[in-house]
């Protein structure tokens, strides 16, 4: 029988330190890092860019089906939208506000779905994101669920754009986080939601540190 390529589903709200947190522990085992965020962030840029509205989905799935993306393996990685570098553009709040939006589609949700799968390769896949361990991963065999509280990640979130330079409004943000939590949440295609099998870590208390080594408890005891 052949063995599955092992994948380890990391899912939460933003700012919860899923994707440092990720990107740690893919490295230290050795394993691909899958970053969905960035892809639905690239669609969204090729849909601002092309100037399509966010509530076109034929469009967006059009779109979605001819766009040739690809990461480099640099840490944090370049993202190749059509040849075109968007490392720039792909980490700015226009562009998740407008990434969760589209995200809300299931025609676009499901054009994006064979991208996704594409990352598990030997020998083995953490993958980042919302929706890895109860839609695009179910059947993997290490699932977490990282969560905190909404002021925690707001503060993260403000913390990480001043350190970029740009010029930003806790409170605004706090609000914004809020909203996109909501729409993530309410979404009727594949919300976030914790997976049956996923182990819940709260990170609003812990280092970063901390939390890798409760992930790396996950990954020594299997769930399902
Ligand atoms: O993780 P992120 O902030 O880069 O994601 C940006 C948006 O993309 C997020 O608000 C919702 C959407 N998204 C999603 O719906 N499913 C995923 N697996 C990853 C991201």
């Amino acid at each position: 029988m052949n063995t599955p390529i092992p994948v380890l589903t990391i899912d939460g709200p933003s700012g919860s330190g899923k994707g440092t947190v990720s990107r740690a522990v893919a490295q230290k085992l050795g394993w691909h890092f899958l970053d969905s965020g960035a892809i639905y962030r690239s669609l969204a840029i090729a849909v601002l860019r092309a100037g399509i509205p966010v509530e076109n989905v034929d469009e967006i799935v059009a779109l979605a089906e001819n766009m040739n993306l690809s990461f480099t393996t640099d840490d944090p990685p370049e993202v190749l939208l059509n040849g075109q570098d968007i490392a720039g553009e792909i980490g700015s709040e226009t562009c998740g506000n407008a990434a969760s939006r589209i995200a809300a589609f299931g025609p676009v949700r499901q054009a994006l779905l064979e991208k996704q799968r594409s990352f598990r390769r030997p020998p083995g896949l953490v993958a980042d994101g919302r929706d890895m361990g109860t839609v695009v991963f179910q059947d993997a065999g290490y699932k977490v669920f990282l969560t905190a509280s909404a002021e925690v990640r707001a503060l993260r979130r403000y913390k990480q754009l001043k350190d970029k330079g740009l010029d930003v409004n806790l409170i605004n943000l706090t609000r914004e986080i809020e909203e996109r939590d909501r729409r993530d949440l309410e979404r009727k295609e594949a919300p976030l939601v914790m997976a049956k099998d996923a182990v819940r870590i709260d990170s609003s208390d812990l280092d970063i540190q901390q939390v890798i080594e409760r992930v790396f408890g996950v990954v020594a005891s299997p769930t399902g």
